[in-house]
């Protein structure tokens, strides 16, 4: 049975992780959204909130799960028994930063990772722009999914 992981910060999650998740989950059996936590970066939300977005989006998509992990990528990979990873290229500039992980996590553990161009209308999506443009009173609504909208403009909004 095919299994991917999706990893990524998803603070918050976009319609372009959103566009990433549902066309992996096209491709594989199964699908683990993984938000990577990192100790050391306090992001606007809590691991907790950016977890509660992430089942949202994803309830209504067959075969992907939610889950969160700390330390190598290629570990928890391996704890569930997946051994591909998919991530969004949007601009060569992604690929310039991709490719190393990409590189390192398949020397690491084996790991290979499937890039999927980000689809047309998404490609200058990110959670730090959607967030700049936020706090700067700028509408992000078509580009965030709905149930991440309130609480971004209860962070951020002016
Ligand atoms: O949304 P992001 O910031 O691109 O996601 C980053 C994430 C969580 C996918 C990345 O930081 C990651 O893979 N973290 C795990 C740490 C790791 O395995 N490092 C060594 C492999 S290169």
């Amino acid at each position: 049975m095919a299994k991917a992981v999706c990893p990524g910060s998803f603070d918050p999650v976009t319609n372009g992780h959103v566009d990433i998740i549902t066309r992996a989950a096209d491709c594989f059996d199964e699908v683990v959204v993984a938000l990577g936590v990192n100790e050391s970066k306090q992001g606007l939300f809590s691991v907790d909130e950016r977890l509660e977005f992430l089942r949202s989006v994803v309830a209504d998509l067959p075969g992907v799960s939610v889950a969160s992990f700390r330390g190598l990528l290629v570990e928890f990979c391996l704890s569930q028994d997946a051994r591909t990873v998919v991530k969004g290229l949007r601009v060569a500039g992604d690929f310039d930063y991709e490719q190393p992980m990409a590189q390192m996590n398949r020397h690491l553990g084996g790991i290979e990772t499937v890039f999927l161009p980000a689809s047309g209308d998404h490609g200058f999506v990110s959670s730090s722009l959607v967030k700049e443009v936020a706090a700067l009173g700028g509408d992000v609504s078509a580009l965030v999914p709905p149930v991440v909208r309130g609480p971004l403009h209860d962070r951020l909004g002016r």
